[in-house]
């Protein structure tokens, strides 16, 4: 046996929960995962991240650089605690891969940008150990939407060549990576709209809670149709891709500006929410990969029970969770980045022309040394 390659992802999301930190054993090409930490936000951090990431936010450049450097600090206790836990010393891990947090993506506008905070100099110098960081705005910069970058490891861990699998993540935004059987035609990934994000508004609005455990609010509203038929005209829904979008977009303010919700129950609102959620994922499978025979889960979404019977019930094809192919479906995002990092390392590239619509496939992401 090879001895182990170990790195750690770190992801935080737009759902702003927390973060995720996986270590991951990556010799040759294996992806087998070591342990798994789990850092929820205290409500002081993730009303700040909120308001920092929320539509025209108007904010001071020190308040900016201030979370920026408070963020890093989170992501250190997170790498800490799973190095604690694990009895294991900065110099056994190779590197560590940082997402950061999104609190703006905005790759279609006149000067293309994405910004991820948590800086990862503060991450290398309180870990002890290398990171990579920033990968998103590599891809900007040749053309993509930085967006997507998951599926080149979905494609890694995923594919199968006897069937065509859908990954769909369903994170605060929800993303789907199409891997067909034949390797030869070239991976399909684009963001469908929201995941979670505008299901976790609406509850905090209504219930003053995160979000809705299982689905269980939503349970008890029904789906209204004319309030689903008017969220779906949004034009995203319907673009081709390569398309990206983000949290600075689906959001109460877009939801208010789509229709007067004070004409419905809130929990039928909530209700139709997750039906949204799933309706435009699997109408985003049927119009763009309607060769899928299989729909493997993972994210957060995957929990709410509600949710997914609608997506079960709409889907063409049969859904099941990344669990069932050897991933948790909590765990595959922040592997994916641990993953990222060491793609980077090794000089190979991390994004997919066919998924991002970059020019060409680039190296991602900036290395800061330790
Ligand atoms: N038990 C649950 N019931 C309903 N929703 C859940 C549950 N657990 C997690 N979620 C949803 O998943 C979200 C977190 O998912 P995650 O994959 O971490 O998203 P992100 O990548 O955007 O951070 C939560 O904000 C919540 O909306
Ligand atoms: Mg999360």
């Amino acid at each position: 046996m090879s001895p182990s390659e170990l790195y750690i992802g770190l992801m935080s999301g737009t759902s702003i929960d927390g973060i995720d930190a996986a270590l991951v054993n990556l010799s040759d090409d294996n992806v087998e995962l070591v342990a798994f930490e789990y850092l929820p936000f205290s409500h002081e951090i993730q009303i700040e991240l909120q308001k920092l990431s929320a539509p025209n936010a108007q904010i001071y450049l020190q308040n900016y650089g201030e979370m920026d450097t408070r963020l890093a600090n989170w992501f250190v206790r997170a790498v800490k605690t799973l190095l604690s836990k694990q009895q294991l010393s900065p110099t056994e891990i190779i590197a560590i891969g940082s997402h950061g947090q999104t609190v703006y993506h905005s790759p279609s506008g006149q000067y293309p940008f994405s910004l991820q905070i948590g800086d990862p100099n503060y991450i290398a110098e309180q870990t002890g150990i290398t990171t990579v960081a920033d990968f998103r705005r590599r891809d900007l910069a040749v053309g993509g939407q930085g967006a997507p970058l998951v599926p080149a490891f979905h494609k890694a861990v995923f594919h199968c060549k006897n069937e065509t699998r859908c990954i769909v993540n369903i994170g605060g935004i929800a993303n789907i990576t199409v891997l067909s059987a034949n390797e030869d035609i070239p991976v399909l990934g684009f963001d469908t709209g929201a995941g979670n994000i505008l299901l976790n508004q609406w509850t905090l609005q209504h219930l003053n809670k995160s979000y809705d455990q299982n689905g269980a609010w939503a349970n008890t509203g029904v789906v209204n149709f004319e309030l689903v038929n008017c969220l779906k005209k949004e034009p995203y829904f319907h673009a081709s891709p390569p398309k990206s979008t983000g949290v600075d977009y689906f959001s109460l303010a877009w939801l208010e500006s789509k229709c007067n919700l004070s004409h419905y129950l809130p929990e039928d609102v909530q209700a139709s929410l997750c039906y949204l959620t799933a309706i435009t994922i699997c109408d985003a499978i049927v119009k763009f990969a309607p060769e899928t025979t299989r729909i493997l889960v993972c994210g957060g979404g995957v929990h709410n029970v509600y949710l997914m019977n609608l997506l079960i019930t709409n889907a063409p094809c049969p859904v099941q969770s990344t669990s069932d192919f050897g991933l948790h479906p909590d765990h595959v995002e922040a592997i994916a980045f641990a993953w990222l990092a060491k793609q980077t390392l090794n000089q190979k590239t991390g994004n997919l022309e066919s998924v991002t619509g970059a020019n060409r496939p680039v190296i991602l992401g900036g290395i800061y040394q330790y």
